[in-house]
This record gives structure tokens, sequence and C-alpha cells, in this order.
């Protein structure tokens, strides 16, 4: 990716939008510090890559394809627990704290009551649902979301995004969704940015939906990822 700039203010609520290969995974990751721009730079809660110790806490990810195996026998809770696992910690039964942590978090996406409920049994709505939790266990500022509505049907999907604009607006969350979803991430996010490898717009939903360019940007297939050519904004 090249000549992407921009910026998100504390609370705002941004769409990520782009073409399959566009890059919006990799500037998630890139975001988070799991994948290092080979040039350009990356300022989080005012701080330069490579964060200080504890800025990568304050954020929480929900992965496009978790790696989590949705069949494996783990209990609900255990999988938002996960979300509070470090290196040190990750052989130790779970303290009392951690367990009571994950089912706080599993109360605010409505999945208290199923703690205890094996995460294969559930849903594919109501897996996303703990995986929202287990994004969000840790109480970050900054949560990133990639296609977490990806597999639900078209209520599943509403009933996510409903769910997602109200914890945003309680937690005064700072959200970047990535979703193919168009409507509804126009409805969720006020702001949008479309990105393709090396062009991007930025703007109010309703702009960037709008612009002319937009088609263009989604029509265009990169077999490079140097291929030079004016950014559009
Ligand atoms: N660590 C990496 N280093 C170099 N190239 C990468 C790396 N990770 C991904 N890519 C490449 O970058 C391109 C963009 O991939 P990415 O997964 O970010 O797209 P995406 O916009 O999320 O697509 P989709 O909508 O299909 O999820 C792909 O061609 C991918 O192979
Ligand atoms: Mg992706």
């Amino acid at each position: 990716m090249e000549k992407i700039t921009f910026q998100v203010a504390p609370g705002e609520a941004v769409g990520i939008i782009g073409p399959n290969g566009a890059g919006k995974t990799t500037l998630l990751k890139a975001i988070l510090g799991l994948v290092r721009p080979r040039q350009g730079k990356i300022d989080l809660m005012g701080h330069p890559q490579p964060y200080p110790p504890g800025v990568q806490k304050k954020i929480g990810y929900l992965p496009q394809q978790p790696r989590f195996e949705r069949h494996f026998p783990f209990l609900s809770s255990d999988v938002v627990a996960t979300g509070l696992l470090t290196p040190s910690s990750l052989l130790r039964p779970l303290s009392s704290r951690q367990r009571a942590r994950a089912m706080e978090a599993l109360t605010a996406v409505g999945m208290g009551n199923q703690g205890d409920t094996p995460f294969s049994r559930l849903s594919g709505g109501e897996q996303q649902r703990v995986l929202l939790a287990r994004a969000l266990v840790r109480k970050p500022e900054l949560l990133l979301l990639d296609e977490p509505s990806s597999g639900l049907d078209f209520t599943g999907r509403v009933n996510f995004f409903k769910l997602l604009q109200q914890i945003q607006q309680e937690c005064r969350l700072t959200v970047l969704l990535v979703s193919h979803d168009l409507p509804a991430v126009a409805r969720f996010a006020p702001t949008l940015i479309a990105i393709n490898r090396i062009k991007h717009l930025h703007g109010s939903a309703r702009e960037v939906l709008q612009d002319h360019r937009l088609a263009d940007l989604y029509r265009r297939r990169f077999s490079s990822p140097n291929r030079e050519e004016p950014a559009l904004g």
C-alpha cells in the first residue's frame, strides 16, 4: 500500500471499504503492529510504532477469519477470556477476576447467559457476538473489526451492527470497521475511507458512496503491489 494517509479522531467510527485484495486487512494489521509498513508511519494515541508497552492493549481486534477453531470444545466464556491472555499467563488457569471480566464482556454483547455454552454449539451470529466480546474484554479504546458480519444472514447483520453501534456510543469507542456490506457500513460509520492499494477516498459516507471514482477504485485489480499510479485523494 502506498500514499494512504488519514487521521481518525478519538470516538470516531470509520468504515474502511475496497475490493478484495485492496489491503484492508493489511492496513488493520499494520495499525496493530502485526505487519510492519515498508515505508510511511503509523501513530496511535500519539505514539509512533513500535508502540510503548500498554498501547497495544488498548486495541481490540476481531480478525477476518478468527484463527479460532469454531468447532473446538471451548466454553463461550473461555473464548472471551483468551482475549485477556498474555504469553506469561497463557498456561495458568484463569483467575476468578479474568472469569468475571469475560462474563462482563459477554453480558455487554447480550450473551451473559451463554458463558457455559460450548462455543461450537452457538449459531454463527452468536459466535460473532462472543468474538466481539473477546475483542472488547480488555475495554479497548480502539476497536478494529475485519468483516465482522460475513457469514451472517440479513437479520444477523442488522442485529450485529445495532449492537456494535450501541457499544460504540456507550463506550465512546474509536472504531475502524472493514466490511463489504456497503449499506451497513454507511449506516454505522459517518465517515468512510475507500482504499485500493494506492488509491483512497476519504469523506462522509454519502460523499464517498456517491463519488464517481469509487466505481473505478472497485474495478481496479492490482497485479503488483508496487505499481505506480497517482493517488485519488
Ligand atoms: N505481510 C504481507 N506482506 C506483503 N503482502 C501482503 C502481506 N499480507 C497480505 N499481503 C498482500 O496484500 C494484498 C492485500 O491483502 P489484504 O488481505 O489486506 O486485502 P483485503 O483488502 O483485506 O482483501 P479481502 O477483501 O479479500 O479481505 C494481497 O495481495 C495480499 O496477498
Ligand atoms: Mg481482508
